[in-house]
């Protein structure tokens, strides 16, 4: 392989900045508050640090609703806390990576307050404004991700405006060229302030079909299913024009040296691998969401690793995801035991690893009463189990109050184990769920195979997986036990012999001679002897 990127090497570690660490007392988290936080993260290993929204917001959609790009909200700082993370962070090597939320403003963004002021206003373009079916009702029957019509009637107009989510966050109109250069001209600010590159929300929304056809029934909703579920995507996302708009975005993020664009995609595996782009011209990381979503058995694991594999375009650079602010925590999703097992794999995959504050220590989903939910998804939605407040919970640092996390009231309580399950904790005990995590990370870096070298199956049996990661420098077998059952004498291939390197339970170094054996939720890393 040609010399990696530092994004084909690194690790990406999301923090949502109102959880990560408060600073001044106000219960949310701050810029500061990553900055002092900076050593703990060159400590564990991870290269840059992909930060949600921190952009001026009326919160509504907590950052996702921006309404200056340009500016940083005060709740979180200013531009010299903004400028000093970035003097700080580069000068531990560390990347910094900004949420670019281009699907949509706040309906506070002065943009919208011009586009809503008149129909013949300039900026009226700038948004999705249709006038309403003959009955009188939406323009079709496209429904919000948030639940409801994606439609708002704005009575002084007549006309209705598109949202893919709140009615607080209308959609940009990426058709209008004016859109896209005061766009890309967000990046430049960015980028020109140090920036390393972007997390692009929801880039696969970016373009609507142009006759706003009706999306077709879906089959499989059901009762219980979030509204956005009544009917397939097919007209309202996906669509074939969004790729030349992406190439536009990345067009822009190579005006810069060395800058990442990362793409939030929720798609099979066929039509994710189309953002690449043509000649990958397009993301360079168009986030790979299958281990969240894949059932925990080894056939089905192989079987995604290898769909995932052979669908990456020519150059295609893989990645793979564990965990987000959007989705359920992987300690609960699979239980705190299997967790460490997915540790190793993330880690161990080929492909760029991206991991979720608070998931190193095993933080788990905290239930948040009704009454007290945060989300506005659950608030619209509620009792469906779609709330996100559970996996944004304030991150577990120390034993002292509210886990360090703050000295004023937590905006999302803390979880009940805090006391007991924080990184202080944690950093007395190699044993730990983060002395395993910095263990691997480390591993990974020593062992360049574990991020250059290709992957082979060997076994994916009953709760079995093993795959080989091989260089022509080195070779690497990761063994991995998915079940609560020991694995006995599980064989290898003819002529398997190496040391092992690393066990989840940290406590195995034994030499490795044809076959192998994993206790209960056990994975291993092999270093396997060179071939004469
Ligand atoms: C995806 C983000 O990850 C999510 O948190 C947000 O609510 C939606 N996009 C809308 O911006």
């Amino acid at each position: 392989m040609a010399q990696a990127q530092w994004w084909q090497r690194g690790i990406f570690y999301q923090v949502y900045p109102r959880s990560f660490q408060d600073t001044n007392d106000d219960g949310i988290g701050d810029l500061d508050g990553i900055r002092v936080r900076l050593d703990y993260l060159v400590g564990l290993g991870i290269d840059a640090v992909w930060i949600s929204p921190i952009f001026p917001s009326p919160m509504a959609d907590f950052g996702y609703d921006v309404a200056d790009y340009r500016g940083i909200d005060p709740m979180f700082g200013d531009f010299s806390a903004f400028d000093r993370l970035i003097e700080e962070a580069h000068a531990r090597r560390l990347k910094i990576v900004l949420d670019f939320v281009p699907n949509h403003t706040s309906d506070q963004h002065p943009w919208f307050v011009e586009s809503r002021a008149s129909r013949d206003n300039p900026r009226r373009d700038w948004y999705i404004w249709r006038d309403p079916a003959p009955d009188g009702g939406p323009p079709n029957n496209w429904m919000s991700n948030f639940g409801g019509p994606a439609w708002t009637h704005d009575p002084a107009s007549g006309q209705y405006y598109y949202h893919a989510f709140l009615t607080q966050q209308p959609d940009l109109n990426w058709r209008n060229p004016q859109v896209r250069a005061a766009m890309h001209d967000v990046l430049r600010f960015w980028m020109a302030r140090g920036v390393d590159g972007f997390r692009v929300d929801v880039i696969w929304h970016l373009m609507k079909d142009a006759d706003f056809r009706d999306n077709p029934p879906n089959p499989e909703y059901g009762p219980g299913d979030p509204d956005i579920r009544r009917f397939l995507q097919t007209h309202s996302t996906d669509q074939p024009d969004v790729h030349s708009i992406i190439a536009e975005l990345r067009g822009v993020i190579d005006e810069y040296d060395d800058r990442v664009l990362i793409g939030e995609i929720y798609l099979p595996i066929d039509r994710l691998v189309t953002y690449y782009g043509e000649n990958l011209g397009g993301a360079h990381l168009p986030f790979n969401f299958q281990l969240i979503h894949a059932g925990w058995s080894a056939p089905r694991l192989a079987e995604l690793i290898a769909e995932y594999d052979a669908a990456l375009p020519e150059g295609g650079w893989p990645n793979w995801v564990l965990g987000n602010h959007d989705q359920s925590r992987i300690a609960s999703r699979i239980g705190a035991r299997r967790s460490r097992v997915a540790a190793m794999l993330l880690l161990t995959l080929r492909g760029t690893p991206t991991m979720y504050y608070g998931d190193e220590i095993g933080m788990e989903n905290v239930p948040i009463a009704t009454e007290d939910a945060q989300d506005p998804w659950e608030k619209n939605e509620p009792g469906l189990g779609l709330g996100r407040d559970p996996q944004r919970t304030p991150m577990q640092w120390d034993t002292s109050p509210n886990a360090g996390f703050t000295n004023g009231r937590p905006w999302l309580p803390l979880a009940a184990d805090s006391a007991t399950r924080n990184v202080a904790v944690q950093l007395e005990q190699p044993a730990s769920l983060l002395g395993l995590y910095r263990e691997l990370i480390a591993l990974r870096r020593a062992h360049p195979v574990l991020h250059a070298g290709t992957y082979r199956k060997i076994t994916a049996l009953g709760d079995v997986l093993v795959f080989l990661r091989e260089s022509a420098e080195e070779c690497v077998l990761v063994a991995l036990n998915l079940a609560g059952t020991a694995q006995d004498e599980i064989p290898l291939p003819p002529g398997t012999y190496g040391r092992v390197l690393l066990s989840t339970g940290r406590d195995r170094e034994e030499r490795v001679e044809g076959h192998l054996s994993l206790r209960p939720h056990e994975g291993v890393i092999v270093a396997l002897d060179a071939r004469s």
